[in-house]
C-alpha cells in the first residue's frame, strides 16, 4: 500500500477515461500524437486510440516497468498499435521539451499524475520527488516553518505546460481543483501561450474512492495566442458552467464578472486583519477551566494564577458564532519576542507550570521557536488583546463574520486558524461586522474565495477590501468617520495598530 502511495498510484478506470476523450473529441480535439507521461496500466492510451481517428503517434511513460509490460502485451495484435510505443521513464529526469518537440502537432498530452504530496513523500522517506523541492519560491511564515507544502503533480503540470508553449496543441489532466488552479496561476503568470482553458469537475468518490474536489483541466496551445480565463463546468457529459475563473492585476479570481462589478472596493485598508496565536503546542497552551483549576490536553488538573490566560475561541466556534468561556490559552508574552523570565516572579504557579512542560515547548519544530524565549509564542502584539474584535474562521466554507467582546472582563484570543480585526469599542466593532455581513462585501469576497481550498479565508485575501470604500459603497460613510475618524487617521493605522 505505501508503494502505492509512494508514487501516487491510483489507475484511472477506463470508463472514466473514454468519457474524458468523448469530452476531448466533442470541443473539437483532433490531435495527431498523443501523450500520456505517467500513463500506468494505459486507460488513457487505450481510450485515446479509440476516439481519436487523427492519431498518427501515442507515446506513453511510466515508472513501473512492470506496468509497462502489461501495457505492451494488451497492446499486441491491436491495429493502433504499430504507432503506439511506451517506454519506462522517471518523470523527473525526463526531458520533456525535447520529447513534445518530436511529436507531430497538434500534440494532446492526456492522463492523470500521481496523487501525492511532498510532505508525504517526505514521511516515507521517497526519492519520488523533483529535485528542486521548494519551487514556487514558497515565501512568508509557510516557507520560514518550513510547511511548504506542494502536490508533486503540481511541478509535473508545470513542466508539461513550458514544453507545450509555443506549441499547437492540448493538455487534458485529472487533477485535484486546488492544482488545476495553480496551474493556471502559474500559466497565466508566466505568459505561457495559451488559446483558451476549462475545467470539468469529476466526482472522486465514485471514479478513485477519494473524497477530494478534482478537475479535468484542458488547456488549449496556440502559438502567439495569450488568454487570462478558464471556464468551470459542472461535470463532463451534460457540463453546466459554474463561473469563470480568471487573473486581474496579479489576484487569482473565482469569479471574474462579479469581481469586475466590485473591483472598485478594492485597496488597502487602514484596518488591518490579523490571525491568531500561534503555539504549536495546543496540549499545553489549551486549557479547560474546571472550577478554580484548569485541565490541559494531557487532561492533568493545575491551579495558575489569572495573568497569563485568556479566553479563547477555537476557529469551530468563531464558524458558528458560538460564545463561551469554556477554553482558556495560556499567553507568556504580550510581543513577539518578549522576555519570559518574568513570569517567575509574576505568575511563579504558571512559571512552574510552562516549565514541567518545557519538553513539550522545545519539542516545537518548526525554526520560527528557535532562538527565541522559552515558551515564545507568534502572532502577538497588543492587536491581540484588544477588548472587542470582528473575527472569521479560516478552515470554513462560510463568509461569516463575528463580533466577539471580553469574557470575564478579558479579550478573547483566537488560535492561529483565525483572523480577526481589533477594536477598542463595540460600535466600532458591530459596525463594521455589519457591513462585512452585507451583500457588497460578500459579493466581493465570493469572487475572490476559494471554497474547495484548504484554508479558503486568509489574511490577504481579507485585506483586499478597503473597508473605508465599502463604507461608501454601502451609504455609510459619516457612520464610518464618526466610528473612526478622518482619512488620515485610519490611513495612519493609529486606531487600529495602537490598541
Ligand atoms: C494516478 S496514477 C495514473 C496512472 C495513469 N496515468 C492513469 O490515468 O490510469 C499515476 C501514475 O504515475 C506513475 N508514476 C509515479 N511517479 C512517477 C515518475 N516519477 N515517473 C513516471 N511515472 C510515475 C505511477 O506509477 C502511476 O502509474
Amino acid at each position: 500500500m505505501s508503494k502505492k502511495k509512494e508514487y501516487g498510484d491510483f489507475q484511472t478506470p477506463l470508463g472514466l477515461a473514454t468519457d474524458v476523450c468523448n469530452l476531448l473529441e466533442k470541443i473539437g480535439l483532433r490531435p495527431a500524437s498523443l501523450l500520456e507521461p505517467t500513463c500506468g496500466l494505459g486507460s488513457f492510451i487505450f481510450a485515446g486510440m479509440k476516439q481519436f481517428r487523427t492519431l498518427q503517434q501515442i507515446l506513453g511513460a511510466e515508472i513501473h516497468s512492470d506496468y509497462v509490460k502489461v501495457l505492451e502485451s494488451q497492446l499486441q495484435g491491436l491495429k493502433a498499435a504499430t504507432k503506439t510505443r511506451v517506454v519506462v521513464a522517471d518523470f523527473f529526469i525526463t526531458d520533456w521539451n525535447q520529447v513534445v518537440t518530436e511529436l507531430p502537432e497538434p500534440v494532446l498530452v492526456l492522463g492523470n499524475l500521481p496523487w501525492v504530496t511532498n510532505a508525504h513523500l517526505s514521511k516515507l522517506c521517497s526519492q519520488n520527488l523533483p529535485t528542486k523541492s521548494n519551487f514556487q519560491n514558497r515565501s512568508g511564515l509557510d516557507a520560514i516553518t518550513g510547511k511548504s507544502n506542494f502536490d508533486i503533480s503540481e511541478w509535473m503540470l508545470i513542466r508539461l505546460l513550458e514544453a507545450l508553449n509555443g506549441r499547437h496543441g492540448a493538455l487534458a489532466m485529472l487533477c485535484k481543483s486546488s492544482v488545476a488552479r495553480k496551474t493556471l496561476f502559474h500559466a497565466w503568470k508566466h505568459g505561457i501561450q495559451i488559446e483558451k482553458s476549462a475545467m470539468y469537475r469529476i466526482e472522486c468518490d465514485t471514479h478513485f474512492d477519494a473524497h477530494v474536489d478534482a478537475v479535468l483541466l484542458v488547456i488549449h496551445f496556440r502559438p502567439g495566442s495569450w488568454d487570462l480565463e478558464a471556464k468551470l463546468y459542472s461535470n463532463l457529459n451534460d457540463a453546466e458552467l459554474e463561473t469563470i475563473i480568471g487573473i486581474e492585476e496579479g489576484i487569482i479570481l473565482s469569479d471574474v464578472s462579479t469581481y469586475r462589478r466590485f473591483r472598485h472596493l478594492q485597496g488597502e485598508c487602514a484596518l488591518k486583519w490579523r490571525s491568531g496565536i500561534k503555539h504549536d503546542c495546543s496540549k499545553v497552551m489549551e486549557l479547560i477551566r474546571d472550577g478554580v483549576q484548569y485541565r490541559n490536553g494531557m487532561n492533568q488538573t493545575v491551579e495558575l494564577e489569572d495573568t497569563y490566560l485568556f479566553p479563547m475561541m477555537k476557529s469551530s466556534h468563531v464558524a458558528n458564532g458560538v460564545v463561551g468561556n469554556a477554553r482558556w490559552m495560556l499567553v507568556p508574552q504580550r510581543t513577539i519576542g518578549e522576555s519570559t523570565s518574568i513570569i517567575a516572579q509574576r505568575a511563579p504557579r504558571t512559571w512552574a507550570y510552562l516549565n514541567q512542560y518545557a519538553e513539550h515547548l522545545e519539542k516545537r519544530a518548526s525554526v520560527i521557536y528557535r532562538n527565541r524565549p522559552p515558551f515564545s509564542v507568534f502572532g502577538v502584539g497588543d492587536y491581540s488583546f484588544a477588548p472587542w474584535k470582528v473575527a472569521i474562521s479560516g478552515f470554513y466554507k462560510k463568509l461569516s463574520f463575528q463580533v466577539i467582546g471580553p469574557i470575564d472582563a478579558k479579550p478573547v484570543v483566537f488560535d492561529d486558524t483565525s483572523y480577526f480585526l481589533p477594536f477598542q469599542t463595540q460600535p466600532q466593532a458591530e459596525y463594521i461586522a455589519s457591513i462585512l455581513n452585507a451583500d457588497h462585501a460578500r459579493a466581493f469576497y465570493e469572487s475572490l474565495v476559494f471554497w474547495d481550498a484548504k484554508r479558503p479565508i486568509t489574511a490577504d485575501l481579507l485585506r483586499r477590501l478597503d473597508l473605508r470604500k465599502l463604507a461608501a459603497e454601502e451609504g455609510s460613510s459619516v457612520q464610518f468617520q464618526s466610528l473612526f475618524g478622518s482619512e488620515q487617521s485610519t490611513q495612519t493605522c493609529s486606531l487600529f495598530d495602537a490598541v
